[in-house]
């Protein structure tokens, strides 16, 4: 069972020449060699955008970069850095980091001068480029990806950057860039100090996928600046961030649109939650991780949508948004730089507002803060997301018209969802891939009659379309979940693939098979695991 992880590294053991009082400053000087680690990735130049030159990155969330630098690799634990990289004639180095620097000799010069922990630091070598989108944000891209990487960003990261400053404090990083990945970085974003890696999914073209962007941006405050102590209490990180995603959401594109998104990540937590079974031990928002266990062995939706339901309670207790906001505020201010628990949070939350405690807010029967973070399952209270339903009720509607035996076309026909934004095309696949699989024959016909689904390039819309080929053995368009999954490899859309795959017939278990061993050297080392994991290889 322990086995993968114990290559991840081991400890290094350092005996100093004479014992060293406390408070004492040491230097040591560590000789070492990175290389076959999962943490750093050595990518041939056919696994990035343009095919002509190799490429190497890393990816240290949530244990990884142990393989990258010795490392005190914990959560736990803040410091700055800086680093000198030599890299070939023609190739571009960039830093989590606040400055950087080119030197002579192809040396890039970075120093991170606010204290981060281990998973933080980041670095990319490669044929990349970089184009201005705002004051302080530019994008970074591979050159043939940079002209759709400025379109899909210019002018609009200051507004959310300004937005967060607004609501949750001085924004202490400097610059806010974002680096388009190669199609196999297996998350759609991470939130890298300085400089956020994306999945280049997001050059959908229409901003569509933005709420990844805002994602990473929340981070800058929960996570970055506040960060959880313990990969256990993950939901610190993420719950918060999800709040304050769709907080900013709120300002920028309004209560509707904010509530519909909100409502697919619900959508994502009911289907996690049907898929291990409610009371599952991961199910919970503070996990319990035994030692030599990967913590993204534990990765799943609870601590974002969970976690994100029990930080709308905290502010429904409060009552009054501004209130809330002025809280979320004050307790970034209060454990910047810092690393915490769930208790820390919990008791600052009290303390700011003693006349909640005093009504012993945190002992209510049934929504108990201990239940919240120890009890696994559905979350006791679920934020009202009904002022997004102008935009999920006509979603909601033709999805029971397509579920339906005999189809009423003159019904569906009345519809028209051309103009329809993206994500209520993923809702409304959504509900359909709910009710799957549907009456004999009803598929193939949507497939025709909606090509802006059915051809449709966008990742978020690709992902659901093939969960429904698969749930309903839509035989004629199986080459699209593999042309998918050779396309891209991030972990949220490919694991749940394989498993739709290997769930069904004898003829998806060898597409699945097949597929895999086409991608599998191109997958994030991880990722690869966690399939042969499904496909039972291992
Ligand atoms: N920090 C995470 C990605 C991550 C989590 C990497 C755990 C390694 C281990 C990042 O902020 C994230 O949550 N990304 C999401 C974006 C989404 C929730 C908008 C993703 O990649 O899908
Ligand atoms: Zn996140």
């Amino acid at each position: 069972e322990n086995r993968p992880f114990a290559s991840y590294g081991s400890a290094l053991h350092i005996t100093l020449p004479q014992p060293a009082r406390a408070g004492q400053l040491l230097t040591l000087l560590i000789d070492y060699e990175a290389g076959e680690g999962p943490g750093v990735c050595w990518l041939a130049p056919e696994q990035t955008a343009g095919k002509q030159k190799p490429y190497m990155y890393t990816q240290g969330q949530a244990v990884l970069n142990r393989s990258f630098f010795p490392c005190f690799d914990t959560p736990s634990i803040k410091f700055t850095y800086s680093a000198a990289v030599k890299v070939p004639e023609g190739f571009t180095a960039v830093m989590s980091a606040t400055s950087w620097e080119k030197q002579k000799d192809n040396t890039f010069v970075f120093k991170m001068s606010q204290p981060i922990p281990s998973y933080l630091i980041a670095l990319v070598v490669g044929d990349i480029v970089s184009a201005d989108v705002g004051p302080r944000s530019r994008v970074w891209a591979e050159p043939c990806q940079i002209e759709a990487a400025k379109k899909e960003y210019d002018g609009v990261i200051e507004d959310f950057l300004v937005v967060g400053e607004k609501l949750f404090g001085p924004y202490v990083w400097g610059r806010y860039d974002i680096l388009f990945m190669p199609p196999s970085f297996p998350f759609g974003g991470m939130e890298n100090p300085c400089l956020t890696f994306v999945t280049p999914c997001l050059l959908a073209g229409d901003r569509s996928l933005v709420d990844v962007i805002i994602h990473e941006i929340s981070h800058s405050w929960f996570g970055n600046l506040v960060t959880n102590a313990t990969w256990g209490e993950f939901w610190l990180n993420e719950g918060f961030t999800m709040y304050a995603q769709r907080r900013i959401s709120t300002e920028v594109y309004g209560l509707p649109y904010t509530c519909l998104e909100a409502a697919t990540g619900r959508a994502l937590l009911r289907q996690h939650m049907d898929a291990t079974g409610e009371d599952h031990p991961l199910n919970k928002l503070r996990v319990v991780i035994e030692p030599g266990v990967n913590p993204d062995d534990t990765y799943n939706e609870t601590p974002y949508e969970k976690g994100y339901c029990f930080v709308s309670y905290l502010a429904h207790l409060v009552g009054d948004q501004s209130k809330f906001d002025a809280f979320l505020q004050a307790y970034v201010n209060h454990f910047k730089f810092q690393s915490i628990t769930a208790d820390d949070t919990l008791g600052f939350f009290l303390e700011y507002f003693p006349e909640l405690k005093e009504k012993g807010v945190d002992s209510i029967p049934g929504f108990e803060f201990e239940r919240w973070l120890n009890t696994p399952g559905w979350p006791p209270f679920l934020p009202d997301l009904s002022p997004g339903q102008q935009l999920m009720n006509p979603a909601n509607k033709l999805a029971e018209l397509w579920a339906a035996d005999g189809l009423n076309m003159e019904a569906i026909e009345s519809v028209d969802i051309l103009g329809w934004r993206t994500y209520q095309l993923v809702y409304f696949l959504d509900q359909i891939l709910q009710k799957s699989p549907l009456p004999e024959g009803n598929v193939e016909r949507l497939s025709k009659m909606y090509p802006k689904i059915s051809e449709a390039q966008n990742a978020e819309l690709r992902l659901r379309w093939c969960q429904i080929i698969l749930k309903n053995n839509l035989e004629a368009e199986y080459s699209k979940v593999k042309d998918f999954l050779h396309s891209q490899g991030k972990q949220k859309y490919t694991l749940p693939l394989y498993r739709a795959m290997w769930g069904g017939s004898e003829a998806t278990r060898a597409l699945a098979m097949e597929t895999f061993s086409a991608t599998a050297p191109q997958l994030h080392v991880q990722v690869q695991n966690y399939v042969k994991k499904i496909l039972g290889l291992e």
